[in-house]
This record gives structure tokens, C-alpha cells and sequence, in this order.
């Protein structure tokens, strides 16, 4: 049983006006009560452009991946005319979702009683229904969702979106050190589930690399963390730190080729990363699954042409500070249920990112 709270008062605990040295954290209910995570899924969620996939996963007409965000059931299929849409994956007659897992299809049928859409989300067949003409007059097809293409990237909006992506991300990609998408290639996902709150993991990726020297021992030889520097934009933030000018030596590892010169850490409101190092570039998405539980995607992409010894050296390197990550991410989540913490405070050299993010979550719990 989750104890009562006053929804209200818990947001204004969090007092977004004060300057980041006088600032406290926002309560430790707003990570462990399930009424944040609904209030999250209508006045943050459905508000802005969501990733959940990458154009390399639509080639051919018809072919499709599904997935469920916050209980939103979406399929994005290749047209016929190559263009990619998105749908909801839920069929007019009971409701059931229609596709799963990912494919190609020549059109999209519901395993219940086999209504058919095309890749056009129109409905072309539905056995012993009656006259198609009828059903159609009902707009019996697929509900279309608004889709967005970044680079390489599919976002999705489940509400009514104020402005394009590209518009709301063109200062970020002006902001990047390098353009981040050029010439990378998708090489491999790789999925972690993490017992927390999915703002955990976000507050723990926007310290400004305060954790680094603590948690991650291999990686913080290869940057200069005194350099570190962030940027905020609108809803986005960008942290950037150069490689260190004598990387400590990890042959085993081979973090000092995987970093390269420079790396550059995107965060995109409310809950996706584009990180660009050497010639690697990953992108982190933050599924919700309950209060307490999140799925990170990470979409790993290469530049040009790797060994593979290489490539998997660095997916292990990537791996091995990953679950680091992820360790720190479940004692956070541990404290943050106690009932003994309430309320921290920042680090103002380096947390600026973070209380970002936390004014735009009360922001939009407001409006
Ligand atoms: S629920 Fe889809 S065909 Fe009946
Ligand atoms: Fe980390």
C-alpha cells in the first residue's frame, strides 16, 4: 500500500524559483508515488515528441516494428509511397493490438476475428461485418499518431504537437560539437530494465559528470572532468567534456580510442540522450514501466567502417559503465522509498542540468 498524498502540495515542496545554491531536490514522493507517474503521462508525456525507433528499422514498404509506451499501444509501418507512419495499434472492432514485435507485412491484420488495414491504417477487410461502404462511413480505420524524423531517429507525439521537431531541436544540433549524425551507422541495441523510477536514471545522466570520478573508474581516466561544461537550451540540455590529454591506459578495456577527442551528451526533455564520442555515437531511451521500474534502450551507431574486435571491446567498455549506472540507479530508488529521505539538495557547480529538468517537470505539472 502506497501511503496517501496531497498531489498538489507534493509538487509546490519543490520550489523552482529559488537559485540552485538554496534549491531542494523535489520530495522523494514525486519518485515513489504512482500518482506522479500518471500525473506524468498526461501533463508531460502526451506533450512531446517521444523516440522509439530509427529509420534503418523501415526499408522496405510494410516494414513495421510496435511497442507500448505508458499503456499507448503504437505501430510505425513503411507505406507504400516509402514514407513511414504511425498508429495506434489497436483494432476498431474490440480493440485488440493488431501487429507485434516487428516485420514486414503486406497489410495488418488482427489475429481476433481478422480485420484487415493496409499500410495506409485503412480498413479493407472485416469478415462478416457486413458491407465494407458502412464501415467505412464509421472511420473504423487505424487512429493515426503524428510522427517525426530527426537524423536517423522516429519520434512519435501522442498529443497535438506545438511545433515540429526539427524546429524545437535546431538549436541543440548547432550546439553539438560535430554533427552528430553523420555518417553513423546502426551497429546494435541493447536493453536494460532498472528497478527505478525512470527520473532517477535522467538525474543521475544530468550531474554534470559529478558521478563519474566516483562510479565509473575506467571512464573517468579518458575525460577531463574539470573541463566539463553544460549547456541548457529550451527543453533540452547538452553537456560536452574533452578527452583527457594523458588518458590512463586500459588496454582491455580500450576506452581511450572509444572516446576519442570529445564527448558530447544530449538530453532531450523529458526522456532521451544522443551521446556522440569518438566515432561513436548511442542514444538512450527512458520507458517508464511503473513508478519504480524503467526500460533504458540504447541504440548503439558507428562512424565508418570498424574491426569488429573493436566495436565489441567497446560495447563491453559501454556495458561494464552501464552497469554501474545501474547499481547506483537501485540504491538511489532504496533511499528514495525509505521514507527517512525527503528532499536533497544540488551541487551547483555541476547539477545545473538536473534542476533544469526538474523546473520543466514542475512546469508541467502545473499547467
Ligand atoms: S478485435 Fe480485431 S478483428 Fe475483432
Ligand atoms: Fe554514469
Amino acid at each position: 500500500m502506497q501511503p496517501e498524498i496531497d498531489l498538489d502540495e507534493e509538487i509546490l515542496r519543490f520550489q523552482s524559483n529559488d537559485p540552485i545554491e538554496r534549491a531542494a531536490t523535489p520530495p522523494a514522493s514525486w519518485y515513489t508515488s504512482s500518482r506522479f507517474l500518471d500525473l506524468e503521462k498526461n501533463a508531460v508525456f502526451r506533450n512531446q515528441w517521444l523516440f522509439v525507433g530509427r529509420q534503418d528499422q523501415l526499408q522496405q514498404p510494410g516494414d513495421y516494428f510496435s511497442g507500448t509506451f505508458l499503456g499507448w499501444p503504437y505501430v510505425v509501418v513503411l507505406d507504400d509511397e516509402g514514407e513511414p507512419r504511425a498508429f495506434y495499434n489497436i483494432c476498431s472492432h474490440h480493440g485488440t493490438c493488431v501487429a507485434s514485435g516487428e516485420g514486414t507485412t503486406e497489410q495488418l491484420v488482427c489475429p481476433y476475428h481478422g480485420w484487415t488495414y493496409d499500410r495506409q491504417g485503412k480498413l479493407t477487410k472485416a469478415p462478416l461485418a457486413g458491407p465494407l461502404q458502412s464501415l467505412r462511413q464509421r472511420n473504423l480505420d487505424l487512429k493515426p499518431i503524428e510522427l517525426s524524423q530527426w537524423g536517423p531517429l522516429i519520434a512519435l507525439h501522442f498529443g497535438n504537437p506545438s511545433a515540429p521537431l526539427e524546429t524545437e531541436l535546431a538549436p541543440l544540433l548547432d550546439t553539438f560539437a560535430d554533427h552528430p549524425f553523420e555518417n553513423v551507422q546502426f551497429v546494435r541495441r541493447v536493453m536494460y530494465p532498472i528497478d527505478c523510477n525512470w527520473k532517477v536514471f535522467v538525474d543521475n545522466y544530468l550531474d554534470g559528470g559529478y558521478h563519474v570520478a566516483h562510479v565509473h573508474p575506467g571512464l573517468t581516466g579518458q575525460l577531463d572532468i574539470a573541463s566539463y561544461r553544460s549547456t541548457l537550451g529550451e527543453r533540452w540540455s547538452l553537456q560536452s567534456c574533452p578527452a583527457a590529454s594523458s588518458p590512463s591506459s586500459d588496454a582491455s578495456a580500450d576506452f581511450a580510442r572509444r572516446v576519442g577527442q570529445h564527448a558530447d551528451y544530449a538530453w532531450i526533455y523529458p526522456n532521451f540522450m544522443v551521446n556522440r564520442y569518438g566515432p561513436w555515437m548511442d542514444t538512450n531511451t527512458v520507458i517508464p514501466l511503473s513508478v519504480d521500474r524503467c526500460l533504458i534502450v540504447f541504440d548503439y551507431f558507428h562512424e565508418g567502417a570498424a574491426e569488429t574486435g573493436f566495436l565489441e571491446q567497446s560495447l563491453i567498455a559501454s556495458d561494464q559503465v552501464q552497469q554501474e549506472d545501474i547499481e547506483i540507479c537501485h540504491r538511489v530508488q532504496a533511499g528514495l522509498h525509505s521514507g527517512v529521505y525527503q528532499q536533497g539538495v544540488y551541487a551547483p557547480r555541476c547539477e545545473a542540468p538536473m534542476f533544469h529538468f526538474h523546473r520543466l517537470l514542475h512546469a508541467d505539472f502545473q499547467v
